[in-house]
């Protein structure tokens, strides 16, 4: 799988790629992988309409690539190596052989539920080895996984539920999160109010505190784990059978049920992971987000475990018990590749070098960032202090929508430069597009990110919505998938990307769409009206600034309509989409249709008022003059 060893492999790969991609793929496929039946076609694709196939005729089971093949010559390897929470508790080695008894037992557990192939099965867990275990097991039956990120409130929850009809849920009696405990399982309770077709919940015990358990649709994981059988015949998948389904932040909106399907998500996760990682077999590598984003799910779950690697999963957070325990936990377990968001270095960096420098960090090898642009200050930082100058760093550019890493350097091909995902992966056609639809050829050169050629583990479409797939991603630009980035070209044609250029905003590497979180406002009965947009921060990299205005606009008690806000925001989407600030404003700048005009709320919330062009055209130009005046 390794084939990207220096410039001139990566260079001779990459012509390959784009030259003859089926081809290309077609060996990487046949010459890696574990196939129940070899598939008649490599790719067939129509952006239009949009339908991409991949290794259509194939038959596998993604959990034999991750797991069974493993077994005879690995099977002592540890393949996840847990470390909790608590740093006086034990960390868990799980080997491969341990994994494929839990995996079968699960999946055992999930037929005796009724759970068959197609079904959904939605997963809200904390980052504990149940997790990475449950989705394994649903991909062992064929059911499509559908995790949650155990940080969404309740309504979220249930709204992803029952958007794709899931039949099980899988939590837990609560979860640890630095010094604070998450009482999981009532957040369950109240969503499953809204869900009918839940038939049954399992719950893994963590916390060991009293819950209630609904008689008849509760039932505790272990012992039911304990009497299953640890032999579960891997169901056998098409190519394009669905593997998950994860949800993503839109512009407009509620969330968008990403659909993966199995053989292009697993022949491209594995692939990355095992080149811009440079992955060797000796290595513990250690990505530090949750199993609840895509990045865990390609490059904690099924990336590593494909190429039979130690993968590290993480409970804690980077702050427990003190700010240097990531570093603690890279000099106890020798991680070799550490991968995390910048927001986490920018916060690290903060607390000084005093909680770097007592540890030993010659262990690691490659150093990765995802999630949101690293700005110069913080790349550096980690080269310097946490590489010691001698890891290469790859800023990994994609989207949940990708299903794995798009722009990024290869170390030993080529390096990165800060704040530069660099380069193209083998395979991906990128272009940059001007507002009329044109792309835009040759070196330093700024305009919309687009993809013109499919790669294996793009997402299919949106869960039971294809025409809003087609919108979203293929109506911008004629036969390119849109990815609602803005990048620039430098004149060696490396790419920086610069940001959103939709009403997504990536706060601390999470993406949230505004409309969600206006909604959410708009309940608030004293509320008449809200915009939300980005502003730079820190340490978030973009924090969110709610304009809002108030049905009566005397209404004096401002602190204590700001805490219900955002409690109401906690409810509806969970903390992570709490406003940073919050003004009160008799008015929003609209255009004469009535659209509010973003772009300038934008400007007066990043401090960039020098030209905010021509409001005389507003419905209300008065309104900007106030709220500048009374801009936090
Ligand atoms: O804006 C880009 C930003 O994160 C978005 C995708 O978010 P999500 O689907 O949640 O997936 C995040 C993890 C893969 C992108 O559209 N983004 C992601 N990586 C980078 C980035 N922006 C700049 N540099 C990156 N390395």
């Amino acid at each position: 799988m390794y084939n990207l060893k220096d410039l001139k492999s990566y260079t001779k790969s990459y012509k390959k790629s784009v030259e003859n991609p089926e081809a290309f793929w077609d060996a990487i496929a046949k010459a890696n992988f574990v196939w129940k039946r070899p598939w008649s076609r490599v790719l067939e694709w129509d952006f239009s309409l949009p339908k991409i196939s991949w290794f259509e005729g194939a038959q596998l089971n993604i959990t034999e690539n991750c797991i069974d093949r493993h077994l005879e010559q690995n099977g002592n390897k540890t393949a996840i190596l847990f470390e909790p929470n608590n740093p006086n508790e034990s960390s868990e080695a799980i080997t491969y052989t341990d994994l494929h008894k839990r995996v079968n037992q699960f999946a055992n557990v999930l037929k005796s539920k009724g759970i068959q192939k197609g079904d959904r099965v939605c997963v809200y867990l904390p980052m504990i080895p149940e997790l990475a275990i449950a989705v394994l097991a649903c991909a062992r039956i064929g059911a499509i996984h559908s995790v949650v990120f155990a940080g969404f409130s309740a309504n979220a929850l249930a709204s992803r539920i029952n958007d794709c009809d899931c039949k099980l849920l899988i939590t837990s009696d609560g979860g640890y999160r630095g010094a604070k405990t998450i009482d999981l399982k009532s957040i369950v309770d109240t969503a499953l109010l809204d869900c009918a077709g839940i038939e049954a919940v399992l719950v893994a015990k963590r916390i060991h505190t009293d819950i209630s358990m609904v008689s008849g649709r509760d039932f505790w994981l272990q012992p039911l784990l304990e009497s299953a059988s640890a032999i579960c015949e891997a169901t056998v998948m098409d190519a394009e059978d669905p593997l998950f389904i994860l949800y993503t932040s839109g512009s407009t909106g509620q969330p968008k049920g990403m659909v993966h399907t199995t053989a292009g998500y697993m022949v491209y996760s594995a692939y990355t992971f095992k080149n811009i990682f440079q992955y060797e077999p000796e290595d513990i590598y250690w990505c530090t987000a949750d199993i609840g984003w895509i990045t865990g799910h390609s490059y904690i779950v099924y990336g590593p475990l494909l190429n039979g690697a130690t993968t590290l999963m993480f409970e804690g957070v980077p702050s427990y018990p003190d700010y240097g325990r990531f570093w603690s936990i890279v000099e106890k377990h020798k991680v070799s590749q550490f991968y995390t968001a910048p927001t986490a270095i920018r916060a690290l960096a903060k607390q000084g070098l005093d909680l770097v420098s007592p540890y030993d960090l010659s262990s690691l090898k490659v150093l990765g960032t995802v999630g949101e642009p690293i700005n110069e200050e913080a790349w550096h930082w980690y080269n310097d202090h946490i590489g010691k100058r001698k890891c290469p760093i790859v800023d990994t550019w994609w989207q949940t929508e990708t299903g794995g890493i798009m722009i990024s350097p290869i170390p030993k091909s080529f390096d990165g430069k800060p704040t530069f995902a660099t380069l193209p992966f083998v395979g991906i056609q990128p272009a940059l597009m001007d507002e009329k639809g044109e792309e835009i050829e040759g070196n330093s050169v700024e305009g919309r990110l687009c993809i013109k050629f499919p790669w294996p583990s793009m997402a299919r479409t949106i869960w039971g919505n294809h025409q809003r797939y087609k919108e979203t991603y293929f109506s911008a630009y004629d036969q390119s998938y849109f990815t609602g980035d803005g990048a620039l070209r430098d004149e060696n044609g490396h790419y920086r990307i610069t940001g959103r250029v939709d009403d997504v905003i990536i706060v601390s590497g999470h993406n949230l769409g505004t409309a969600p979180i206006e909604d959410a406002i708009n309940e608030h009965p004293k509320v008449a009206e809200s915009a939300i947009v980005g502003y730079p921060h820190d340490i978030k990299g973009s924090a969110l600034y709610g304009y809002i205005t108030l049905k009566n606009s005397d209404d004096t008690n401002a602190a204590a309509l700001k805490v219900e806000i955002n409690q109401l925001i906690s409810k509806h989407i969970g903390p992570i989409a709490k406003l940073d600030k919050i003004q009160f404003t008799s008015g929003l700048p609209k255009t004469r249709s009535g659209k509010i005009m973003r772009r300038i709320l934008r400007k007066i919330a990043s401090k960039d008022t020098s030209n905010l062009g021509d409001i005389s055209t507003l419905l209300n130009p008065e309104v900007v003059e106030t709220i500048m005046k009374n801009s936090l």
